[in-house]
């Protein structure tokens, strides 16, 4: 596995390396959901490309940009096993040289939900994705399911921006209780761990009642509320049964739905979400 810090390497590795890439963007401390794209992207590509970089530009200026978590020992040794060839951890300037003023915008759907909470998060995403994007040229790039509205998000820009590749969504890997893998779960003490799945609890409940036939949006937000509120620890942020394309929140929801909150636990603020599509 080689890593390198420069955009110079990674093309000159890329280059020398032909084949099909698969590219898994993380912002490190990595954990088992981060793995599991490491692997698939190891068993749908001849190599793997991945990035390790706390992209400042996504962060508000009150988040955690600072106590965000990192270990990059670990990181590697990680990546290493999954068997993934070319690993990028850059310095801020080299992603952000000076003088930098180019961002990529998407714009409706990052106006709710977390775009709501987070105003700038979605353009520092979206402006860092378009770059890693650019500088790997991967055919695939694998983003987990657990952050919903960034897949929107990306795969809306890839689709408008005319990026020549395929996003892959990975399913959301849980701890056995349900509660979402996440390196901000480190926050959490242990008592704010043990009521952390609350979160997992309540997207089940409105889903057995979707999958029962209750498709009133507003009713599926009810049912979500009133299982987090039995909760003293859990404070919501926003509880969402929105249009799985278009993130607008529905009041039909026949066709199908994301069921999505962010809820604060502590000093840790969690998402978590799940995504219902009728059989066709
Ligand atoms: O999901 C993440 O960890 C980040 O948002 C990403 C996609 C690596 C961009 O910084």
């Amino acid at each position: 596995m080689q890593v390198v810090k420069s955009i110079f390497d990674v093309r000159r590795v890329r280059r020398g390396l032909p084949g099909s890439w698969g590219l898994v963007p993380t912002m490190g401390f990595l954990h088992a959901g981060h793995l599991a794209l490491a692997e698939r992207a190891r068993a749908e590509n001849d190599h793997v490309g991945a990035s390790i970089f706390v992209n400042p530009t996504q962060f508000g200026p009150t988040e955690d940009l600072a106590a965000y978590p990192r270990d990059l020992p670990r990181d590697l040794a990680l990546l290493e096993a999954a068997g993934v060839d070319l690993v990028w951890t850059p310095p801020v300037d080299e992603v952000y040289p000076a003088g930098f003023q180019s961002y990529v915008t998407v714009e409706e759907v990052t106006r709710v939900l977390e775009g709501a909470a987070r105003p700038t998060h979605f353009r520092g995403v979206s402006t860092v994705v378009a770059k890693l994007f650019n500088i790997f040229q991967p055919d695939r790039a694998y983003f987990g399911q657990k952050d919903a509205q960034q897949v929107v998000v990306i795969q809306r820009m890839v689709t408008d921006l005319n990026f020549p590749l395929e996003i892959v969504v990975c399913p959301t890997v849980r701890e056995a209780d349900g509660l979402a893998l996440s390196s901000r779960n480190t926050y959490l003490t242990p008592e704010q761990r043990a009521a952390a799945p609350v979160l997992y609890r309540a997207l089940c409940g409105a889903r057995d009642a979707w999958l029962s036939g209750e498709h009133d949006g507003e009713r599926l937000r009810q049912i979500m509320r009133a299982i987090l509120a039995a909760e003293p620890l859990a404070r919501p942020d926003y509880v969402s049964a929105a249009d799985p394309f278009t993130l607008a929140e529905l009041g039909d929801a026949s066709r199908g739905i994301l069921l999505s909150m962010a809820v604060r636990v502590g000093k840790a603020r969690l998402i978590d979400n799940i995504r219902l599509i009728p059989d066709s």
